[in-house]
């Protein structure tokens, strides 16, 4: 595997003195004012030559003010430092009324206008209630065992607050080329790979709040050029927050897999995550028990280091199919803290199998769903 060799331009960091300064010079054109001094100016992010510049701007004005964001965008790229710049448009909100609070009430509810990338024929999102639980391990090697089975796949990282993939994926401080105003997906074991972990550094605080979270992820998802998928795979954050919500009511999703530990509370958990899919009518597309047993490696001896086997009856009694479950082992994460995700690395293993299998669930799940859906010829993925 040889990702894209970065971009060495960076000789003169970037400051953020230099991109407010040419954020001063631009103008909003109904106004004849900078968005500075507007207030629009909700955060600015630099990371190695990367910039990401948010504008918090009245929802009215968005279609209007795309032009200056490109300019915006060409500018701050001419400095010198800088690799690439993404100038994201998120629409100014009511302040929520804790200050420093995440974004809550006032949410749309209904469906937005799809903003999909085109070629992408399912977008599948990887969830669970809580952290820590497996979803970016299990994402990756979903993607993995998708791939060998012929299909193109990418992976999204839309985890804003904690992205995994660059390091699971070996591509920690590779920066993804943009050609013709798009950011360039990154390649990694046979996979496309985007995170939001490529533009920012992966130790600076990320204070992205709600309404940007949602701007960063359209942007990504529009501004990415994914090319012909026939899966996207997507790794969510944990919970039922803002990226969720902006997932399943911009994006149509084909349909979620749930990741649970066999802890009772995890399980739990889960299911406020199933129910969260379910409200904004996602089908569920099954769910996968990780770290479900231990197998000893000196012996062979298979422990249930917790009760093992709820996942399967939360689906039984949800009524969703169960995919399948992964031991807790320690080369699942070894290997991924080293950039290769036990399918890639060990792709005769049991692991291996286990996710393939894992796979050929999905895909009857996605075959299904396109049967019953009006949709264009589809392709089969079983
Ligand atoms: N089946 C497994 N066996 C051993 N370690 C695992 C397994 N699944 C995940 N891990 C490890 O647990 C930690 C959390 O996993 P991660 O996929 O980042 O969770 P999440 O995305 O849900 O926060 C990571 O260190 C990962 O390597
Ligand atoms: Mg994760």
């Amino acid at each position: 595997m040889a990702p894209p060799s970065k971009d060495e331009a960076s000789k003169t960091p970037v400051t953020q003195d230099s991109v407010t300064m040419v954020l001063r010079g631009m103008r909003d054109p109904e106004t004849g004012r900078d968005p500075v001094s507007l207030g629009w100016v909700a955060g600015v992010s630099l990371a190695d030559g990367a910039v990401t510049v948010a504008l918090e701007v009245p929802p009215a004005r968005a279609p209007a003010l795309e032009p200056l964001c490109r300019e915006a965008e060409a500018r701050v790229a001419a400095l010198p430092g800088v690799n690439a710049c993404r100038v994201v448009l998120t629409a100014q909100r009511p302040a929520p009324a804790a200050a420093g609070g995440r974004a809550a009430g006032g949410r749309d509810t209904g469906k937005g206008t799809g903003i999909a990338p085109p070629g992408v024929r399912h977008i599948i999102a990887v969830a669970s209630g809580k952290g820590g639980v497996g979803k970016s391990t299990t994402a990756a090697n979903l993607a993995l065992a998708l791939a060998d089975r012929g299909l193109s796949v990418g992976l999204f990282d839309a985890d804003i607050y904690g992205p995994s993939m660059p390091r699971m994926l070996g591509l920690a401080g590779v920066r993804p080329q943009v050609v013709n105003d798009r950011l360039q997906p990154l390649r990694a074991h046979g996979l496309s790979v985007m995170s939001i972990g490529f533009l920012i550094d992966e130790d600076e605080p990320v204070v992205w709040r709600g309404p940007m979270v949602m701007g960063a992820l359209e942007q990504l998802l529009r501004d990415v050029d994914w090319g012909v998928l026939d899966v996207m795979v997507v790794d969510m954050p944990p919970g039922t927050g803002d990226t969720q919500l902006t997932m399943s009511q911009r994006v149509t999703l084909a349909g979620a897999v749930i990741v649970s530990t066999p802890q009772d509370i995890a399980l739990l958990d889960a299911r406020k995550g199933l129910a969260m899919f379910r409200r904004v009518n996602v089908p569920i597309l099954g769910l996968v028990e990780n770290m479900s047993y231990h197998v000893c490696p000196k012996c062979g001896h298979r422990e249930e280091v917790f009760a093992h086997g709820g996942a399967r009856r939360t689906a039984e009694d949800m009524g969703c199919p169960f995919l399948g479950d992964i031991p807790l082992d320690m080369r699942i994460r070894v290997q991924a803290d080293a950039g290769r995700p036990i399918v890639a690395a060990e792709p005769e293993g049991p692991h291996a199998a286990a996710y393939r299998a894992i796979a050929a669930g999905v895909a009857e799940a996605l075959d299904a769903a396109s049967a019953t859906a009006p949709a264009a010829p589809s392709i089969r993925f079983t």
